[in-house]
């Protein structure tokens, strides 16, 4: 069964069990500069599963988008992937074990047809935060999983929680049995020799774990997760992801180019393709900070590859167009992106290349004088990241072709200096050009929210801002765009900010928890890290943004507003230089 009948049957199925299907989220959450990317199905449902009611009722499904970045350098093996979509059902606070494991049988037995004997499960073993989960055990017996197919672990295994904090509570987990021979006699669902398979997990969520400890939530969720391109692999018999409809048609391709032959490096390029061309789709652009860094990791490593195959770069382009054929299907956003994404994957490549070669010099002679230790310290690390734009793992792979180690702890150590250097340093940037606080300065500022309302509802709401930058006599701002404005898209923007100027709109301040900013659908840049109490502008009705201030009482004191210009700033983001005129 292909990947795209697998998602559709198990919507249907959730559907006919009383389930709303809703949207995927996009990988780089909205709202949420705690996280880098969508990392599970429940994210964007955090507020919900804590009690909020959800506007389409208690009982979802979905499939969503995710990315998962902490084993980038583990991808080529036969089963890390970075990108992946993962099947979600959720009860928020309506059924509960009995009836999440029911459903899980049926869909897995009847609707996907795996045999019975083929599954295993798993289920919480008990410890002083919280029982033994017979009830999902019974739940299990009961819908017909066999004796001596349900095994009981600790909260190493049963137990589920995104990150340190947060919703979570014991859960149950489905395997495969992929036929292998057992490794030894005491081999079990959780061995990881390759025989079981985890295909799914069945969160009873439940609990809200602080620094202080575990409480109750204030209502039994399910909150369950199903990998699909596992289950795809799975159901078609094959060995790996790779050999599956979604990574075929690359695989086949890269096998057709390469001058040298290497399932590693095939892998790699396939895998960190997909993920870069989803994540440009979704809005992602490489940069040397945060989520942009981990996009740029995964084009340069792909490109290290294409290299290591001997093919000719310049075929980038073509492996794009086949995946966007490949996957436009499942995937919409990929061929509606597709310019985008060919266009900052080439501008990206070329920056990488600019260096690569010089780079892998430098790299030649720091080994050289290393002979003694094949260890490189993490000040050399750093340099070939810093002056050549090696990511590390691409360092750490050269390293490893030669026989060489590298010192990552030393490496994330002056990364992370480096990275807090420069966040101080933009923001320091930010504030100093506001400290002057000129009359002009702070009407620009009120302008530059005007603007960013405008853009959103000319261009789209997709159309976020990018970054700003004012003097005392002209504003700049950069925004996510995939288009050159035209005349009228200009003229529209002009006219929507004088309206509001001409509205004389009340400029108000508040102070409110960070949770409630986000909530009342105020804007933020991603990047920036806010504190738990923010201050939100709202203009009239027409803006509401967390920002620092300070700005005008009223759009009465700003002028008219005139664009000078309309330029491309880096691939998919557009600059418009604009003045306020005091006629
Ligand atoms: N949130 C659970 C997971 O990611 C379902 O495995």
């Amino acid at each position: 069964m292909k990947a795209i009948e697998i998602r559709k049957k198990y919507l249907e199925f959730f559907q006919k069990h009383g389930h709303v299907v809703i949207p995927s989220a996009p990988l780089i959450p909205e709202n949420d500069p705690s996280v880098l990317f969508t990392t599970a199905g429940m994210q964007p449902l955090v507020p919900y599963l804590l009690g909020e009611k959800h506007p389409e009722g208690k009982r979802l499904t979905d499939y969503q988008k995710c990315v998962r970045t902490n084993d980038i350098e583990e991808v080529g093996d036969n089963r890390h992937l970075t990108y992946f979509e993962m099947l979600g059902n959720w009860s928020l606070g309506d059924y509960f074990k009995e009836e999440s494991i029911a459903m899980s049988f049926e869909f897995l037995t009847k609707e996907l047809g795996i045999p019975v004997e083929k599954l295993s499960v798993t289920v919480f073993a008990g410890d002083e935060d919280c029982p033994r989960d017979e009830v999902a055990a019974e739940a299990w017996k009961k819908a017909g999983i066999l004796d001596g197919h349900i095994y009981y672990y600790g909260k190493d295994d049963n137990w589920w929680i995104a990150g340190e904090e947060g919703p979570c509570g014991p859960d149950t987990e489905m395997f495969y049995d992929t036929g292998k021979p057992a490794c030894s006699a005491d081999c079990q669902p959780s061995c990881d020799c390759g025989k079981y398979v985890e295909i799914w997990n069945n969160v009873f969520m439940e609990y809200f774990k602080d620094k202080d400890g575990y409480r109750k939530l204030k209502q039994q969720n399910v909150d369950t997760g199903l990998g699909l391109e596992r289950m795809a692999m799975l159901l078609q018999g094959k060995e790996t992801p790779f050999d599956t409809e979604l990574f075929s048609p690359i695989i086949k391709k890269l096998e057709e180019l390469q001058k040298v032959d290497n399932i590693e490096s095939r892998r790699i390029i396939a895998e960190h393709l997909r993920s870069s061309m989803m994540l440009i789709a979704d809005g992602g652009r490489p940069s040397n900070i945060d989520r942009g860094y981990i996009l740029r990791r995964l084009i340069r490593r792909m490109i290290r590859h294409l290299n290591k195959l001997q093919i000719d770069l310049n075929e980038l382009s073509t492996l794009i167009e086949i995946n966007v054929e490949n996957l436009k299907e499942m995937y919409p956003e990929l061929e509606k992106n597709k310019e985008i994404i060919i266009a900052t994957m080439l501008e990206e490549k070329d920056k990488f290349v600019k260096t690569l070669a010089n780079g892998e010099k430098e790299f030649q002679k720091a080994i050289n004088k290393l002979q003694e230790t094949k260890t490189i310290p993490g000040d050399v690390v750093f340099k070939l990241y810093d002056t050549y734009g090696f990511p590390p793992e691409v360092t750490k792979e050269l390293a490893e072709e030669n026989g060489y180690e590298i010192n990552l702890k030393e490496f994330d150590e002056l990364f992370k200096k480096h990275q807090e250097k420069s966040r101080a340093g933009s923001e320091q940037k930010f504030k100093g050009g506001l400290a002057e606080q000129t009359e002009e300065t702070i009407a620009y500022h009120t302008a530059t929210h005007l603007l960013n309302a405008a853009l959103k509802q000319v261009i789209g709401k997709d159309a976020h801002q990018r970054g700003s930058n004012i003097t005392v006599d002209r504003m700049r701002f950069d925004f996510n765009c995939d288009h050159k404005l035209t005349d009228e898209e200009k003229k529209q923007v002009e006219d929507l900010v004088n309206q509001w100027i001409a509205e004389e709109l009340p400029v108000t301040k508040q102070e409110m928890s960070k949770e409630d900013a986000i909530k009342s659908g105020a804007e933020c840049m991603f990047i920036e890290k806010y504190p738990d109490i923010v201050t939100v502008y709202s203009i009239g009705t027409v803006s509401k943004e967390l920002c620092g201030g300070p700005h005008v009482n009223n759009t009465k004191e700003l002028g008219r507003f005139k664009i000078k210009k309309e330029e491309s700033s880096s691939s998919g983001v557009r600059r418009i230089k604009a003045v306020l005129i005091k006629d």
